[in-house]
């Protein structure tokens, strides 16, 4: 499995926007956006591309654009926060819903909602945020694959090494891309030292 681990100035300063427990929702939604579209690219970083001929108001040139059209997956609820920077960046890709809960005693993932355009031939970024466990991560590709999806990168936010290791195991064909890959998880299955609960802190359900 390829991992990268983003480290760009503007993703560490979004990142410490996010990781401080007094940052409100409406600050956190916006630095979870800006911080969306720095994965994003990396995440794009090395797709096909197909070149056309162009005219410049000057001479001809060589125009580009992805050879494969792209597809969102959102992990309900957190995933949510990385949509528009997609949707900004690429317009015209499509957007599927993977919804998920965590059971608080053990963490194992529960599916209440799916809703998957046809994966096939298209570049799949999966959105789950915090990669903690990995039992939602895994669920999604699972169901990706299952919906055709043969190229898939995950986006999270923060990653730890329980997950990472999962993946690994599990999907180790799937690149994760994350902002940070913090030390562990604790006895409840939270991201040290993460940022707390990614969907609350966006929707202000704390
Ligand atoms: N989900 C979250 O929102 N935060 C964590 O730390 C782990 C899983």
């Amino acid at each position: 499995m390829a991992a990268i681990v983003v480290d760009h100035p503007l993703s560490r300063h979004y990142l410490s926007i996010l990781r401080d427990a007094a940052t409100g929702p409406e600050r956190f939604r916006n630095a979870t956006r800006r911080l969306a579209y720095i994965l994003v690219m990396e995440a794009l970083a090395h797709q096909g591309m197909d070149d056309y001929p162009l005219e410049t108001p000057v001479a001809a040139a060589r125009g580009y654009r992805l050879a494969k059209p792209v597809t969102a997956v959102a992990v309900l609820r957190a995933g949510l926060g990385l949509i528009d920077a997609v949707l900004d960046l690429v317009p015209d890709a499509t957007v599927g819903y993977a919804g998920v809960e965590r059971e608080e005693e053990t963490a194992l993932p529960v599916e209440y909602y799916k809703k998957f355009p046809d994966l096939s031939g298209r570049t799949v970024l999966v959105l789950e945020p915090m990669l903690a466990t990995g039992g939602s991560l895994c669920w999604a590709v699972e169901e990706s694959k299952a919906a055709g999806a043969d190229d898939i990168t995950a986006l999270c936010v923060v990653a730890a090494p329980e997950g990472m290791a999962r993946m690994e195991e599990t999907h180790p064909d799937v690149r994760v891309v994350t902002a940070a890959l913090d030390s562990r998880l604790n006895d409840r299955y939270f991201i040290v030292p993460g940022l707390g609960d990614m969907g609350d802190r966006l929707f202000g359900t704390l």
